[in-house]
């Protein structure tokens, strides 16, 4: 079983790159494998997520290479585009692992297609809730049934599944009953095989990797306000496509040296999209020292370098409505207010809940068992920063976020702390013990 051991360190600083971004990564894949044309993707990310996604379109007779890996060249990826309608019936189910993000999104890709196939995943995706994909997706024309009949289907959907696709499909005016980046990427690519206009809405902005790179990729979509329109149109290969590093990969690094005395650490090369900076803002809101430069805003997605300093920093509130901006940087901001003077509020955190694990429970246990005073009122988390944590046995509860946010926590602890199940990392950072142990001065 992976462990990871961390001991109090002194400082934590560094110069450093985190890896290419798991959001952006999945959509080049996908997008460059219905296009026409070859895509050539630098910067992808290694993780076992975005891996799914690979070969889940090789499965489908898309001829994606694999042109560098090594640390001092970006990884580079070649995804020779079939079109559209290029994709065939892969002979065996799609399994998807550990990916909520393949499975949403590509879901909204097979809803176009003419063949069936079934798409599963481990024991963690097997409980992810995908009625709110495969309900206005069904509206669309495709068919979504679950594999195992026993499962109540009026109540919620789970892995694994079949999905009987349909072409063309009908267009939808559709407004999601959560902001979800997930569900709307499926429905802005199930618009693409769609014999009209799509119209879809979200109750808040989530992140719009996706509507950037249809764009970039010609197809025929446009922003009114807070809705998005999409026609059916080709995509066509947009030649090159950079990653930029990960933000809430740099998340980590961020809280570590802001929590930490005498730190700093720049992370360069990171996305800094607007739709992901929620933990910019909030870092900033409890008074860390944080400073962007080098910002790069010519290209599709915006980069920058950001650099934190130890900072005494002060707790916050966090409302409900910025949740989609940094819903997957709560578990480390959890660890952050821990060190805040006063206390935090993260209302209305309910997405949390059905993430690889229930993120609400995994951070309670872990923090509390290091002595923190965190508690939860339904869905709005409370937690009075005591600047103190002693170092414990805590688990990843097979979740990459909640492990490297204790590791986080590990630093400033008094003594030793273990987190137990730490394979799950490799999901989204494989590099993350290397990187985060030659930033450690103990
Ligand atoms: C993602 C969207 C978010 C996020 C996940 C990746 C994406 O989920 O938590 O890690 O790439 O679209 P939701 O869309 O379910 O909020």
């Amino acid at each position: 079983m992976p462990t990871i051991i961390i001991n109090t360190a002194r400082e934590f600083n560094g110069i450093i790159e985190v890896p290419g971004d798991k959001s952006i990564s999945h959509r080049a894949v996908m997008l460059g494998s219905i296009a026409e044309g070859i895509t050539e993707i630098k910067g992808f990310l290694m993780g076992e997520d975005c891996l799914r996604t690979i070969e889940a379109f090789r499965k489908m007779g898309i001829d994606i290479r694999q042109r560098t890996e090594n640390r001092e060249q970006k990884t580079e990826i070649a995804i020779h585009g079939k079109g559209l309608r290029g994709l065939s019936a892969p002979n065996k189910e799609l399994y998807l692992g550990n990916s909520g993000t393949t499975m949403r999104i590509i879901l909204g890709i097979l809803a176009g297609q003419d063949f069936e196939c079934t798409l599963s995943g481990d024991e963690s995706l097997s409980k992810r809730p995908m009625k709110r994909v495969s309900e206005p997706l069904s509206l669309m024309g495709a068919i979504i049934t679950p594999k195992t009949k026993n499962r109540e289907p009026n109540i919620e959907l789970f892995p694994p599944l079949t999905i009987k696709g349909k072409y063309p499909l009908k267009p939808i005016k559709y407004k999601l009953p959560v902001a979800s980046a997930q569900v709307k990427s499926a429905l802005l690519l199930a618009g693409l095989y769609s014999n009209g206009t799509s119209e879809i809405e979200e109750p808040l902005q989530s992140r719009d990797h996706t509507e950037r790179m249809l764009k970039e990729f010609s197809a025929d979509i446009n922003i009114k306000g807070s809705k998005l329109l999409i026609k059916s149109s080709k995509l066509i290969a947009k030649g090159n496509i950079d990653i930029p590093g990960d933000i809430s990969s740099a998340a980590f690094f961020m809280v570590a040296a802001a929590i930490s005395k005498s730190s700093k650490i720049t992370i360069k090369n990171s996305g800094i999209n607007p739709t992901r900076i929620g933990i910019i803002d909030v870092l900033k809101r409890m008074e860390a020292k944080l400073a962007i430069t080098n910002e790069k805003r010519d290209y599709f997605e915006p980069t920058a370098d950001i650099t934190v300093e130890a900072s005494a920093l002060k707790g916050a509130t966090i409302e409900a409505d910025m949740i989609p901006k940094l819903i997957d940087e709560l578990p480390v901001i959890m660890v952050a207010a821990v060190f805040s003077k006063g206390s935090t509020v993260i209302k209305g955190a309910s997405e949390l809940r059905v993430k690889e694990t229930d993120r609400i429970v995994s951070m309670l246990t872990n923090l509390k068992r290091m002595g923190a005073d965190i508690k939860t009122e339904g869905d709005d988390i409370i937690i009075s920063g005591s600047g103190t944590l002693t170092g414990a046995e805590v688990d990843s509860f097979g979740d990459h976020r909640t492990a490297m946010s204790m590791a986080v926590a590990g630093l400033r602890a008094k003594g030793k702390t273990t987190i137990l199940n730490t394979d799950c990392i490799d999901k989204s950072f494989p590099e993350f013990e290397r990187l985060f142990g030659a930033c450690c001065a103990n």
